[in-house]
């Protein structure tokens, strides 16, 4: 077993690490407060009041009304909920909007849509991975239940024009949904000045554990649960509340708000210093997103004439962790949906890693990743008949 001080971690899209504040404040809800939240009694209440206070965090953190937050088991559940909810609220309408380059969290739900009847819209992007917002208002039609548009690529980090997409939205009285698993934490949100109906955050992405989640629906969106069963948040998602987890989901967003400028600045400076010395010391070197605006932790980089799976297998025997597109396609050979869709071939999406950056990397981390990442990438390609 390889002990986490050995770890160079630089795959924080892929997931984070608990925060210590974040485990502190959840602890006594996994050790001592443990009674229902739906009971009656008052040891019942310290946990529904401490879910309230982190549903107040979370709003705090998306500038939204705590009466807005729903809280889920993840990003996938906020997702799926969304889409659920838009389709049943709308009968009558039968497409959606989403874009060739979201996760599988909202792309399998949309291709399991099109098998049932409905008609998907999947906006193409550029070589830098951008939207036209063109082709957004071209594609909306009379019965277009639902926009679902991502705020930032898991891998790339290229980030979408959100308020643009917004009034486009609002404009043509369709709802919207933005998956901001990747943003929330990592650039700053404010639904006050980009509104639209739903937004999904997932609890593992922001140093709070795996497994929870929230999807904010505006209080004057039409809503149907996708998980029925008891009354649970105000009946808009059934299962008794997994409190320690909401508990540390609200301190994560309360540390992310305080932190979240000056932590970019920091992380940026990280990345680009990566990214520079990368070019310096390598040839056939591309950034995917470059000319973008991207999310200042991520880095997505070709590296001309490797294949990312053997990069992959080097780096791990070197303890340093990032990932090939993206950590759910690791042991697939399928080039990333996301990179063929900017318009790499074969060979270049597969010659692609993805780092990303997070609170808890330090200089030494950058130092060891820029001695041993130039060095692996150096060693394939002596290996490569094509190259050599
Ligand atoms: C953009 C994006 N959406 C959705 C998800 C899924 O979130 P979760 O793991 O909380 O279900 C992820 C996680 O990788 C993601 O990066």
């Amino acid at each position: 077993m390889i002990a986490p001080e050995q770890i160079t971690y630089l795959d924080n899209n892929a997931t984070t690490a608990i925060d210590p504040e974040v485990l502190e404040a959840m602890r006594p809800f996994q050790e001592k407060y443990y009674a229902n939240p739906s009971s009656g009694y008052r040891f019942a209440a310290h946990v529904r009041d401490a879910i309230e206070q982190a549903r107040e965090q979370v709003a705090a953190l998306l500038g939204c009304e705590p009466g807005e937050i729903v809280f889920t088991s993840g990003g996938t559940e906020s997702n799926n909920t969304a889409i659920h909810s838009a389709l049943e609220t709308q009968p009558e309408c039968k497409h959606i909007i989403t874009t060739a380059v979201e996760h599988s969290a909202v792309r399998n739900p949309a291709q399991r849509l099109q098998e049932r009847g409905y008609d998907v819209t999947f906006l193409a992007v550029d070589r830098s991975g951008r939207l036209s917002a063109r082709a957004l208002v071209d594609a909306i039609r009379p019965d277009t239940a639902l926009i679902s548009i991502m705020w930032a690529n898991n891998e790339t980090g290229v980030i979408f024009p959100m308020q643009e997409i917004a009034a486009i939205a609002q404009e043509r009285g369709v709802p919207l949904h933005t998956d901001a698993i990747q943003a929330a934490g990592k650039i700053p949100i404010n639904l006050r000045e980009v509104p639209m109906q739903f937004l999904s955050i997932s609890g593992h992405k922001l140093h709070a554990p795996k497994g929870v989640g929230a999807l904010y629906v505006n209080r004057r969106a039409r809503f149907r649960p996708f998980v029925l069963g008891g009354s649970h948040e105000n009946n808009r998602r059934a299962g008794t509340e997994n409190a320690p987890s909401i508990v540390a989901l609200g301190k994560a967003a309360e540390i992310a708000l305080a932190k979240v400028r000056e932590e970019s600045t920091r992380v940026r400076s990280f990345r680009d210093r990566f990214e520079k010395s990368l070019l310096e010391q390598l040839s056939d070197v591309q950034i995917n997103g470059a000319d973008a605006s991207r999310l200042p932790n991520t880095s997505s980089v070709i590296f001309g004439g490797i294949e990312s799976e053997a990069a992959l297998l080097m780096l791990d025997q070197e303890n340093v962790c990032c990932s090939a597109g993206s950590a759910c396609r690791t042991g697939s050979l399928k080039p990333s949906h996301v990179l063929t869709a900017m318009g790499l071939v074969n060979n270049e999406a597969r010659a692609s890693l993805r780092f990303s950056f997070g609170r808890f990397n330090t200089e030494a981390d950058l130092e060891r990743a820029l001695d041993v990442v130039p060095r692996v990438v150096r060693k394939l390609r002596a290996l490569s008949p094509v190259i050599a």
